[in-house]
């Protein structure tokens, strides 16, 4: 389908969607249907260690994260209740697909949970947001990366290629504003342009780490490879371990700072565009290691502007990039600051801010949970000056 052909037909879709859903709610006794998409508890009696992995990532809050729930509030109040589907059909995508606007379904409240992704039979990559096909007709369908599972009556299986390409994350880590323009998710792309892709890294091999074993405690195969859910990410401890390096010198009198992307994949931050941002600063000192003062070197993201261009604004107002400074993936960046007089030594500090500032204060004052949400030091290193 052509790129405008599948926006018009997406919001035909879109259209049919709300009205469907304002004309019925469903009762809640329908969700009670086993024909219907079942929770991962189920899946848990025979994936226990994929549903634990799961349970502990992002992927299992995308609905109930309350950073995100301020965040609907926010684009709700800005942009009214058609927006509500576009956000829903990435972070609780079963709520979406079903039409179930007001999210009362408990399994739609897992966000995005297993029978959610192993229900896609096809995913064609592009900015279009949540460009996956979902197959509601068949939910005891699991589509997966073997073509040769052996489920026995636990459910049909089907092998779908696309399971194990970065494709299939693009549904969701790749989209723009249609009616605005701007690519608010753009990790997919970025990880495009990286050496990892070239050397057919895809998201799962570093997101969802492989192993030998088991796929089930039932299955009669040993696999070579059995992928983690854990979706590993700024949010899981460690996450963010050696992800850049900070180096410091002086040249013709003036501090400049080197800060590479050490782990590649994509362009650090990767991805959240507008709402993360990493921070380089550089204190000085003097030769009684007094501070002297105190340097914003460089920040790292982007930051979208409104159609008045004011800015920054969250990704739902974005028509414009009024800023944007990445650290490319496999790439270093080059930095300069003034180094005052008397100074001796500089001490430079990369953070990694899960919530840019602009953003932080607001969600604050609504006293919003911002547990897990601290800034986390990437790279330090200390400079001696001459
Ligand atoms: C194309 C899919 C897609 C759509 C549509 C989408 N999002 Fe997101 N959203 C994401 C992804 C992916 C992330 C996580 C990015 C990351 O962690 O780097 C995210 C992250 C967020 C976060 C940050 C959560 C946190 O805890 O830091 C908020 C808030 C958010 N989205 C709100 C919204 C709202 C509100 C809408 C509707 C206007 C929306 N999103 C539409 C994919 C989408
Ligand atoms: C009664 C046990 C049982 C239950 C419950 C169960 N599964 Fe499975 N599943 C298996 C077995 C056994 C296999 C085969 C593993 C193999 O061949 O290595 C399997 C395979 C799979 C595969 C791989 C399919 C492929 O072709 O690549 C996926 C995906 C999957 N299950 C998802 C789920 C989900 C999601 C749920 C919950 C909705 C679930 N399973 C519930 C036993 C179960
Ligand atoms: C964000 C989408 C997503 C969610 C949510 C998800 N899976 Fe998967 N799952 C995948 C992908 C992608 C693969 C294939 C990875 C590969 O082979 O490269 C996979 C693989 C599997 C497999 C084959 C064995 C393996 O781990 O490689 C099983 C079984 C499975 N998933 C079960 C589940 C269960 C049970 C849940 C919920 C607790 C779940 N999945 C949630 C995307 C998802
Ligand atoms: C149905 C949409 C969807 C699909 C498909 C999807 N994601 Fe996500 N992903 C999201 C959303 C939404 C978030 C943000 C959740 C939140 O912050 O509440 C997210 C967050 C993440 C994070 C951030 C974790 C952290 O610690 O901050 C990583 C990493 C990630 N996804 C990797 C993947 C990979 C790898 C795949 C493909 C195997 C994938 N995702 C497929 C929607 C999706
Ligand atoms: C070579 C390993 C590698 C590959 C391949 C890779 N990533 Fe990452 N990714 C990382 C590392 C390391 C981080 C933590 C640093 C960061 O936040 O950017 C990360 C972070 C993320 C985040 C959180 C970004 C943030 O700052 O909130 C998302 C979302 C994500 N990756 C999605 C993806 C998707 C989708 C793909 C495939 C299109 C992918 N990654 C491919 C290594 C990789």
């Amino acid at each position: 389908m052509a790129a405008a052909d599948a926006r018009a037909w997406r919001a035909a879709a879109l259209a049919a969607a709300v009205s469907a859903a304002l004309a019925a709610v469903p009762a809640r006794s329908a969700w009670a249907d086993a024909t219907g998409p079942r929770s991962a508890t189920m899946c848990a009696a025979c994936h226990g260690p994929i549903q634990r992995a799961w349970q502990a990532s992002s992927k299992a809050h995308s609905w109930t994260n309350p950073v995100f729930q301020a965040g609907l509030a926010d684009a709700r109040a800005a942009r009214g209740e058609r927006i509500v589907l576009r956000c829903l059909s990435c972070h609780a995508p079963l709520a979406a697909a079903s039409a179930d606007l007001s999210v009362a379904n408990p399994v739609s409240q897992e966000g995005i949970t297993c029978n959610f992704c192993h229900n896609v039979s096809q995913v064609e990559a592009s900015p279009l947001p949540a460009s996956y096909t979902f197959d509601s007709a068949k939910p005891n369908l699991m589509r997966g990366p073997y073509p040769d599972a052996e489920p026995g009556s636990a459910h049909e299986a089907a092998y779908v290629e696309t399971f194990t390409k970065s494709e299939f994350c693009a549904s969701c880590h790749w989209g723009d504003n249609d009616d605005q323009g701007v690519e608010f998710e753009a990790t997919f792309p970025a990880w495009r342009a990286s050496r990892a892709a070239a050397a057919g890294r895809q998201c799962q091999d570093c997101h969802m780490p492989p192993a030998p074993g088991k796929a089930s405690a039932l299955s009669k195969k040993q696999r070579p490879a059995v992928y983690a859910h854990t979706f590993v990410g700024p949010r899981t401890p460690g996450g963010l371990d050696s992800v850049a390096t900070v180096a410091g010198g002086v040249v013709r009198g003036r501090l400049r700072v080197t800060v590479r992307n050490t782990r590649g994949g994509h362009a650090l931050p990767g991805g959240g565009h507008s709402l993360r941002a990493i921070s380089l600063e550089a204190v000085f000192y003097d030769a009684a290691g007094k501070e002297l003062s105190h340097a914003a070197v460089a920040t790292y993201g982007t930051e979208f502007a409104d159609s008045a261009g004011h800015g920054p604004v969250p990704k739902w107002l974005g028509v414009t990039v009024r800023y944007s400074h990445e650290i490319p993936a496999d790439s270093t960046v080059v930095e300069w600051a003034d180094v005052p007089a008397h100074a001796k030594r500089a001490a430079l500090t990369l953070t990694y801010l899960p919530i840019a500032p602009a953003y932080r204060a607001r969600l604050e004052a609504a006293h919003v949970d911002l547990t897990g949400r601290d800034p986390v030091v990437l790279a330090r290193a200390e400079v001696p000056l001459p």
